[in-house]
């Protein structure tokens, strides 16, 4: 698939089929992840990927059972939040028979001597957002998820992950259960600045807790 096509039709695919993923398949987009730059070409930054069964519905119920009941009650002022949340409660219920998860870790290793915490994060999301691209490419959902913080102690323990490697994101990894595409997003015309800052600010979107 054209890059351009991957991009502009990577939706977060919260729905996700029970069917099993290859393991050449986890294996090409874990090595797309790993083409990624970081700061000073550091790598600070490790994928544990997790298919036993067991493990996954430990760490799922986590999840879920400190999940479930805030994103149950959160509010759907319009389309987009309806679809966001109600897929997000679809992929908590959904979470343990979900195939793949992988946990993007880092650890501040940059620049050497003084490593600072801010360059974990410059290496773990553009490996992310290169696997969640890849992923689309090869016709599998992913979706960029940070509330595994709520099972932080879980996951750490269930994956023997060290206290001084930071847990980044999860990205559940499936066949897709709905469709890819089109995006929402802001047109070029009301993001892109010539030359200056010129213009009004422009109105952001609402943004939910
Ligand atoms: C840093 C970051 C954190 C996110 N955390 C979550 C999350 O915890 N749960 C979730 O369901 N989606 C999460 N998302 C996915 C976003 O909600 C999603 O990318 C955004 O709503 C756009 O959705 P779309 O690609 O389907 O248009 C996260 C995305 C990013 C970039």
């Amino acid at each position: 698939m054209e890059a351009f096509e991957a991009m502009s039709t990577c939706r977060a695919m919260r729905y996700l089929k029970a069917d099993e993923v290859p393991s050449d398949l986890i294996e090409q987009v874990i090595t797309a992840a790993t083409w990624a730059p970081s700061p000073g070409n550091s790598q600070g930054r490790d994928f544990v990927i997790v298919t036993d069964k067991e493990k996954i519905l430990e760490i799922a119920n986590s999840i879920e059972e400190s999940m479930a009941s805030r994103v149950a009650s959160m509010d759907r002022p319009d389309k987009s939040h309806r679809l966001m949340l109600d897929g997000t409660e679809y992929l908590l219920k959904t979470l343990k028979s979900c195939p793949v998860l992988i946990f993007v870790c880092g650890k501040p290793i940059y620049p050497h001597g003084s490593p600072r915490e801010s360059f974990v994060w410059s290496s773990i999301y553009p490996a992310a957002q290169n696997l969640i691209l890849a992923a689309r490419a090869l016709g599998l959902g992913t979706v960029f998820t940070t509330f595994q913080g709520v099972a932080e102690l879980t996951i750490r323990e269930v994956l023997d992950i060290p206290n001084d490697v930071l847990i980044g994101c999860m990205i559940p990894l499936g066949w897709p259960e709905k469709k890819f595409g089109p995006l929402n997003r802001e047109p070029y015309d009301n993001v892109a600045h010539h030359n200056s800052w010129q213009g009004e600010l422009r109105v952001y979107p609402p943004i939910q807790d």
